[in-house]
This record gives C-alpha cells, sequence and structure tokens, in this order.
C-alpha cells in the first residue's frame, strides 16, 4: 500500500497522466526532461507511441535488425535519437523523415550492411550531428554512405564520427555534399594515406581527427590535400610513423604547416633507434638521408657504374677482335692491296719529286699545269745538254771559213 502510494506521488509529480499512460512498454518515459529510454530491453523493433513531447529518445543495446520508414512516427519535437548498439543492418529510404528538428542521429555501435541512398533524407536538412562510430559492417556499406550522404541532403551538417570503423581507404570526394562539416571524426581506422581530393568540398572544416590510424608517413600528395585545409586543427597522433629518409616531406611540411597539429604525440614507431621520437623538427640526416651513409652510397653507385662502363667497352673490344679473327684471309688481301696500292702511289710521288727537284725541269711542270701540250714545246726549248737522238731536219750548220770576213 505504501509503495503504491510512493509511485502514485512521484507519477504525479513528475509526468502528468495522461502523457505517462503513452509510454511504451519496456521504456521509460521522463516528462521533465522530454526524454525516452529504451534501453537493454530486447526489442525487435522501435516501440511505437513515443510520447509526443519527446526531445531525446535513446534506445541502446536492443536487437533491433532495421530501421524503416515505419519506425519514427511524427514527432515534431524530436532533437536526438541515439539508437547505438542495437545491431542494426539495415536503415532504409526515409527512414527518419517524420522528424523535422532531429539534430543529432546516433547510429554507433551497429552493424550496417545496408543504407539506402535516401536513408538520411530529411525534409529541411535539420540534421547537424550523425555518429556512425563502430557502426559500418564493411567496404560496402562505406560505399553505400558515400551515396547516401551525397543523397541525403545534408548541407547543414556540422559533425560526422566515422571512427573505429576499419576503413583502409575513402572513397574521393566522399564528404564533397557536406558544406558546413565542422567536425570530422577518422579515428582509430586503418588508413594508410590520404589520396588528393578527399576532402574536397568542405570548405568550412575546423577538426580532423585521423589518430590511430596505419600512416608510415604522409606523402605529397597528401600534405598538399592536408595544407589546402588551411589553418585548422588535425590530428595526426598514434600513427606507426617509419622515420626513414621516406618521411622527409612530411617533416618539412609539419615543420612549417600552418595547420594545428598534435605535433607532441606525432612521434616515429620506427626503426628502433628513433622509436618515440617526435616526427617533427627531425633532421635530414637523423632520418638517413644525406650524411656519410647516402654519400658512401653515391660513390658506391658511381663505382658500380665505372665498372660497368668498363665491361661494356671491354666486351665491344672483343667482338671488334673476334670478327677480325675471322675475316684474316679477307683481311690480308685487303692488307696487300692496300700495300700495292700504297707503294705505286709513293713511287709516284717519289718520281715526281725528282722531277720537282731538278731546276731545269721546273718548267715543264708549269707548262703543263698551264694545259698547253709539253710534246710541243719541249724540242724548242730544250737545254744544250740534252741528249737528242734526231737532229731536227731544218737545221744548218753554217760553214764559217776566214775569208768571209774581210
Ligand atoms: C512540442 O513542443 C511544443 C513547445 O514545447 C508544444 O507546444 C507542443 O505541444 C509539442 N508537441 C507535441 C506533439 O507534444
Ligand atoms: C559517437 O559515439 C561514440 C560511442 O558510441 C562516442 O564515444 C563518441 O564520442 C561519439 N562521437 C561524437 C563526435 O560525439
Ligand atoms: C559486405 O557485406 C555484405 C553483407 O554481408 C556482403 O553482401 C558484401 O559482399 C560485403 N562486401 C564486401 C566488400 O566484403
Ligand atoms: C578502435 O576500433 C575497434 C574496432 O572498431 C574497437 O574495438 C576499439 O575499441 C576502438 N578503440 C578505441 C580506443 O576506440
Ligand atoms: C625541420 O626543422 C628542423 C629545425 O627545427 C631542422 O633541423 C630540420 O632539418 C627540418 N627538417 C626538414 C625535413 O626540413
Amino acid at each position: 500500500m505504501h509503495l503504491f502510494a510512493v509511485r502514485v506521488f512521484l507519477g504525479i509529480l513528475f509526468c502528468a497522466p495522461h502523457l505517462c499512460l503513452g509510454c511504451p512498454p519496456g521504456c521509460e518515459c521522463f516528462f521533465v526532461t522530454r526524454t525516452v529510454k529504451c534501453v537493454s530491453q530486447d526489442l525487435l523493433t522501435v516501440p511505437q507511441s513515443i510520447p509526443g513531447y519527446s526531445r531525446t529518445v535513446i534506445i541502446t543495446g536492443n536487437n533491433i535488425h532495421q530501421i524503416g520508414p515505419d519506425s519514427f512516427t511524427e514527432l515534431e519535437n524530436v532533437t536526438n535519437i541515439i539508437l547505438s548498439n542495437n545491431r542494426i543492418v539495415e536503415v532504409a529510404s526515409h527512414s527518419f523523415s517524420a522528424l523535422p528538428n532531429l539534430r543529432l542521429l546516433d547510429l554507433s555501435g551497429n552493424q550496417l550492411a545496408l543504407i539506402h541512398p535516401e536513408a538520411l533524407s530529411i525534409p529541411g536538412s535539420p540534421l547537424q550531428e550523425l555518429n556512425l562510430s563502430r557502426a559500418l559492417h564493411n567496404f560496402t556499406a562505406l560505399t553505400d554512405l558515400a551515396t547516401a550522404l551525397r543523397w541525403g541532403g545534408l548541407g547543414g551538417l556540422l559533425r560526422l564520427d566515422l571512427s573505429g570503423n576499419h576503413l583502409g581507404l575513402l572513397p574521393p570526394v566522399m564528404f564533397s555534399h557536406l558544406p558546413s562539416l565542422q567536425q570530422l571524426h577518422l579515428a582509430n581506422n586503418s588508413l594508410v594515406a590520404v589520396y588528393g581530393g578527399t576532402f574536397t568540398g568542405v570548405d568550412r572544416l575546423e577538426v580532423l581527427d585521423l589518430t590511430r590510424n596505419a600512416f608510415r608517413t604522409l606523402r605529397t600528395d597528401a600534405l598538399q590535400e592536408l595544407e589546402a585545409l588551411g589553418s585548422i586543427r588535425i590530428l595526426l597522433g598514434d600513427n606507426p610513423y617509419s622515420c626513414s629518409c621516406e618521411i622527409r616531406d612530411y617533416v618539412a611540411w609539419l615543420n612549417e604547416t600552418r595547420a594545428r597539429v598534435d605535433a607532441d604525440a606525432v612521434r616515429c614507431a620506427s626503426p628502433s633507434g628513433l622509436s618515440g621520437t617526435r616526427v617533427r623538427g627531425l633532421g635530414v640526416q637523423a632520418i638517413g638521408c644525406v650524411g656519410p651513409v647516402a654519400a658512401e652510397v653515391a660513390d658506391l653507385t658511381l663505382q658500380t657504374s665505372y665498372v660497368f662502363l668498363g665491361l661494356v667497352l671491354g666486351f665491344v673490344g672483343m667482338v671488334f677482335l673476334f670478327v677480325l679473327y675471322l675475316n684474316r684471309n679477307g683481311m690480308k688481301k685487303w692488307i696487300n692491296d692496300m700495300r700495292d696500292a700504297c707503294r705505286d702511289v709513293l713511287e709516284g710521288y717519289h718520281y715526281r719529286y725528282e722531277i720537282d727537284s731538278d731546276p731545269r725541269l721546273g718548267h715543264i711542270s708549269a707548262g703543263a699545269g698551264r694545259g698547253r701540250q709539253p710534246g710541243l714545246a719541249l724540242p724548242q726549248q730544250l737545254p744544250s745538254d740534252t741528249c737528242i737522238v734526231q737532229v731536227p731536219t731544218d737545221t744548218r750548220v753554217k760553214q764559217v771559213s776566214p775569208s768571209d770576213h774581210p
């Protein structure tokens, strides 16, 4: 009797009877805080008849397979719906369309495998925060989500949580239809790279959380993508950074970026000599880019190329000698021919030289050089001591007698 009286008293105190009557089975309804809670009740569907005054609906730890357009009827005052850990697999089209003031939707801790392209469409785009932490079953669900983000008319979304989803890569321009997005949580995934275009369109971003992923370094295209976000807060800690020369561009970016990075948490995981060292401020020598080791390597490369050049030249020479050997008979003949030819030529020169060096014959060659026929000019111009076999016929030997002289 006493207990019953207390209950009635509490009921009158905290909720008007006509409203409390509407509380669905297995749920607790709090009129003062405008909250409905259905926690760990093994519910198989979203309970119907949620009171109209509700602002916050918390349905967690149940066994609800599917959310559909009938799950939530017209509830004009609901702003927050928390559906975490319900083993939800499917979110059908227009599941939340009857909630014109829904600002926070928490689907974390489910196993979403089917997300309809218009699953998140709500007239008026009221949604500001979407929590999908540990909610995606596999990569197919991620591509489904990318489509739903595109078709959902989520122009007012400010916060998106995709942490803990084993994501290995992000589809390009996945967030381009979220122009108001301020916080993007991608922590605790398996991302190894950020590609150009990943954050295209998120021009109002203020916080990007990439902690606890699988980055060993960030390459140039990733750094350009991050730098394009401006002076925002970027969390990059707790990644397995490999502090070899490959990390050089990342160090340089950390050294001078205008983004606010959690540089204290960005530390080398390997090699063991640098494990735990802060990545920002690392010198190029510390990560083995220049210095004695690199110089020796360069020297060795140079030596190797010289050795290679020598080998190539030696090989070419051997081939040449081998060809000569194969052609030795032809070569001998050729050499003999050449020698004969040379001898002829040399003898010819020798002869010419002898003629040229005789001063009495100098004019012959000169006359020949002018194109005259030497045979005609020769007899008249021969010097006196030239041996002439035939005396020319018109030569008269004049008899000179003393009587001719008076
Ligand atoms: C929603 O809230 C407003 C203002 O608090 C109230 O007037 C209205 O009756 C509520 N709607 C329902 C269905 O209870
Ligand atoms: C999303 O939900 C998880 C737990 O379900 C919580 O830890 C996390 O803080 C939520 N994300 C945001 C951005 O509030
Ligand atoms: C993801 O899971 C669904 C349902 O289990 C399956 O049909 C689909 O093939 C899976 N996709 C991948 C990429 O594993
Ligand atoms: C990271 O994600 C895994 C798998 O989703 C989860 O089991 C783990 O609790 C998460 N860790 C943290 C620190 O959030
Ligand atoms: C980063 O800055 C430190 C000094 O603060 C400098 O010694 C180091 O060489 C820089 N690293 C790169 C890769 O620019």
